[in-house]
């Protein structure tokens, strides 16, 4: 009967983390690195997508959701690093759970990763594929609607551009971005007619199969590959690549705060807290969850532990200062594009480009569309990255197939078998999934393993409160109980259909670890004297 809760000891965690060989990853990154890359996974769909969402859930208290959710991420964040500080291997939470609260919870924390990770790249891809169509029509070019969305979201699409030619066609007189055409459009989607309905169909031009509409988003399917590709090729290449890419996107940010505030106009705010809180403080809550995406990726950083040059001091630095840059931005975009459209006309699939194409700033807009083009993909690239790290840290320790998942490439030094499968997986959900069904998974999944490791920080400090601790989190156990309660309330807020998915796949995740994790695991088979 195998200990589910038998733990690593501090000793074996530290003896692999100073393995060395040709069979190890390379150790290459700096403090600049490692930064880069924590901001490289953090700027991405969130904002430059998911916004136009928040602003529908919280109105212009987006700014509060983003507040919000950023000190929830602030709490995990110190205890990130006091763990990557300290543990620094490739695994994170994953590594963090396996030390303090035993094999099954690391189990569950590592399945639950893939959530973050490999989804979190689905769904990036995903709103990369809509940042790219904004792209292709800077120079009039158009891809078909059934081939650069899922079937729902092409089919939904479809049907917002008619909807919008039918208001513009019977009152003219409206502009779109205010609330007079937000409020004919609402009247007219709140009844359509079978006539729109069938021009929505043949708008969308979809082939079918047995008489049912296809939809398939290759924009999304081929980025995914794509990136998978530079992954495998090696982490000094990618993380160069990734370093470039965020300097553009960062100053993509700055530039919409720069000249999107000359555009502000203060009454979209709202005159009152109804006004400003439509939904009020539910509908802050819910925002917070859903923007949380948009901070996800900081503790990615983690997962690079051990390709860090000196992680005990780095660490800490790449966590915290990619966390802390990405919050000021996040508000202050928050409060411009607020600001610049009143809150029901704010675009949901490219809500920040949009604004400035209402305003007829058409190369501001092209700029903005090509720094989110940029900035999701650096995303993906630290997401795909995360996800073949935490599957290579469990192979390695016996839980997953080790011959494939933890299987260094030769020449590129780089897990890429289990990079490619990540890649693949990936690419396929990305392109036949909705954004905000995935996004939603991914944001349960991540709040999970973030409140899994403020428990776990609290847990080793009361086991090993002499351990060497290079970085500490401040005021424990206070920090990682509001982060605890944080992260919890926003998981809380995410709703009871999220839950069940959440739950369905552990589920699925107890099954594999009972058929193949348990059997193979080496601390398993150390336990029971089995082994080398
Ligand atoms: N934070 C990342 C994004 O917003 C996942 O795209």
């Amino acid at each position: 009967m195998a200990n589910l809760l038998a733990k690593k000891t501090m000793t074996s965690l530290m003896a692999e983390a100073n393995e060395e060989g040709s069979q190890t990853l390379e150790r290459s990154l700096g403090p600049f690195a490692l930064t880069a890359l924590g901001i490289g996974a953090v700027i991405g769909a969130g904002i430059f997508v998911l916004s136009g969402l928040g602003a529908h859930t919280a109105g212009p208290a987006l700014m509060l959701a983003f507040v919000l959710s950023g000190l929830g991420c602030a709490f995990a964040g110190l205890c990130y690093a006091e763990f990557a500080a300290m543990i620094p291997l490739a695994g994170s939470a994953y590594t963090y759970a396996y030390a303090t609260l035993g094999e099954i919870f690391a189990w569950i924390i590592g399945w639950d990763l893939t959530l973050e990770y490999a989804m979190g790249a689905s769904t990036v891809s995903s709103g990369w594929s809509n940042t790219f169509v904004e792209f292709l029509a800077i120079f009039n070019l158009k891809f078909p609607l059934w081939l650069a969305y899922d079937h729902w979201t092409g089919l939904k699409k479809a049907f917002d551009i008619v909807a919008r030619q039918s208001v513009h066609a019977t009152n003219p007189e409206l502009t779109p971005g205010t609330k007079a055409f937000s409020d004919a459009l609402s009247a007219l989607l709140a009844a359509p007619s079978a006539a729109l309905i069938a021009q929505a169909h043949a708008l969308l031009n979809a082939p079918t199969i047995f008489g049912v509409e296809i939809g398939f988003n290759l924009p999304a399917f081929l980025i995914a590959l794509v990136i998978t590709t530079v992954l495998v090729i090696g982490i000094k290449e990618s993380a160069n690549f990734n370093a470039g890419i965020v300097m553009l996107k960062v100053g993509v940010v700055l530039f919409v705060l720069g000249l999107g505030s000359h555009y502000v106009n203060k009454a979209n705010w709202g005159s009152d807290w109804h006004t400003f809180a439509p939904f009020g403080v539910g509908g802050i809550g819910l925002a917070a969850g859903l923007v949380f995406f948009s901070y996800i990726g900081f503790d990615a950083v983690s997962t690079t532990a051990q390709e860090a040059k000196n992680p005990q001091r780095d660490m800490p630095i790449g966590i915290i200062a990619s966390l802390a840059i990405c919050t000021l931005l996040y508000i202050g975009v928050a409060a411009v594009l607020t600001g610049m459209v009143y809150w029901p006309e704010i675009n949901i699939e490219a809500p920040i480009s949009r604004a400035f194409l209402d305003r007829n700033l058409n190369s501001a807009a092209n700029v903005i569309t090509i720094g989110a083009l940029a900035g999701l993909t650096s995303v993906m690239l630290v997401m795909l990255l995360g996800q073949s790290r935490v599957l290579y840290s469990m192979a390695k320790d016996g839980l997953l197939p080790k011959g494939f998942f933890a299987a260094i490439h030769p020449r590129f030094r780089t897990p890429w078998k289990g990079t490619i499968l990540a890649g693949l997986l990936a690419a396929l959900v990305g392109s036949v999934t909705p954004i905000d069904a995935i996004g939603k998974m991914v944001n349960i999944g991540t709040l999970f393993a973030f409140v899994i490791v403020c428990i776990a920080v609290i847990v080793l400090r009361r086991k090993d409160p002499d351990r060497h601790r290079p970085f500490k989190t401040p005021l424990v156990p206070l920090i990682p109980i509001l982060g605890i309660l944080f992260n919890g309330y926003m998981m809380v807020e995410l709703g009871a259909a999220n839950w069940y998915r959440l739950i369905g796949w552990m589920a699925i995740g107890l099954v594999v670890y009972y058929f193949y994790g348990r059997k193979h695991s080496k601390l398993q088979r150390e336990l029971a004297g089995q082994v080398e």
